[in-house]
């Protein structure tokens, strides 16, 4: 499976995708390039170093649409199967989701529906809760709304900052995320509306 993943920024989760399909964890796949919205993403370098295709495709004042069919082209043209969002800063249009149908999957640091958007770890904090963590899940026009695949769940200590917490769920967000990719790369995935069903335990 042609992986393609979209990073705006450090990539921690594009580099943890990247090892595991070096590493042989996620069968018969390869990241067949990487795509950054931002010139200066700290990602793009690592994924280079790596030896990974990058790309750089900045939205220069055009409209999502535009900038997003010059992503899709990228995709075909690197026979991308999957796209993984791993920490894409922007929201996708109609015509990009209906390009990849349940083939699009995004990270989220916490557990949804909760907290939605920007700053997770922080709106879980300041909401109290004691127990957060990360979400896999495909992308629909909605954000951070589409079928879960996995979550993983960390304590919220009493001390904890927006920091501290941040830096727990991202170790479990890497586990996560390899162990999305590498049920849907063994296609061990049903989708059945908004619920997904693990086939080997269906
Ligand atoms: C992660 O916390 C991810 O859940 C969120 O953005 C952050 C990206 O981190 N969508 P990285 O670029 O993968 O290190």
């Amino acid at each position: 499976m042609n992986i393609g993943i979209l990073i705006s920024g450090r990539g921690s989760n594009m580099i943890a995708i990247a090892d595991a399909v070096e590493s042989g964890e996620i069968g018969g796949s390869e990241v067949a390039v990487v795509i950054s919205d931002k010139s200066d993403a700290a990602g793009l370098g690592k994924a280079r170093e790596r030896g990974i295709k990058t790309s750089v495709i900045e939205r220069n004042g055009r409209t999502r649409e535009e900038h997003d069919a010059e992503i899709i082209a990228e995709l075909r043209k690197n026979e991308v199967e999957l796209v993984c969002l791993a920490g894409y800063m922007r929201l996708l249009s109609a015509g990009f989701i209906r390009s990849y149908p349940n083939r699009i999957v995004n990270i989220h640091p916490s557990l949804l529906p909760s907290f939605r958007g920007l700053d997770a770890q922080k709106q879980a904090i300041e909401y109290g809760v004691k127990v957060s963590g990360c979400t896999v899940h495909f992308v629909d026009e909605d954000l951070d709304n589409g079928a879960i695949i996995l979550q993983r769940t960390v304590e919220v200590l009493d001390d904890d900052t927006a920091e501290t917490l941040s830096a727990r769920i991202l170790e479990q967000e890497h586990a996560a995320y390899v162990e999305a990719v590498r049920r849907i790369a063994a296609r061990d995935l049903w989708i059945n509306g908004r619920r997904t069903v693990l086939i080997a335990e269906a």
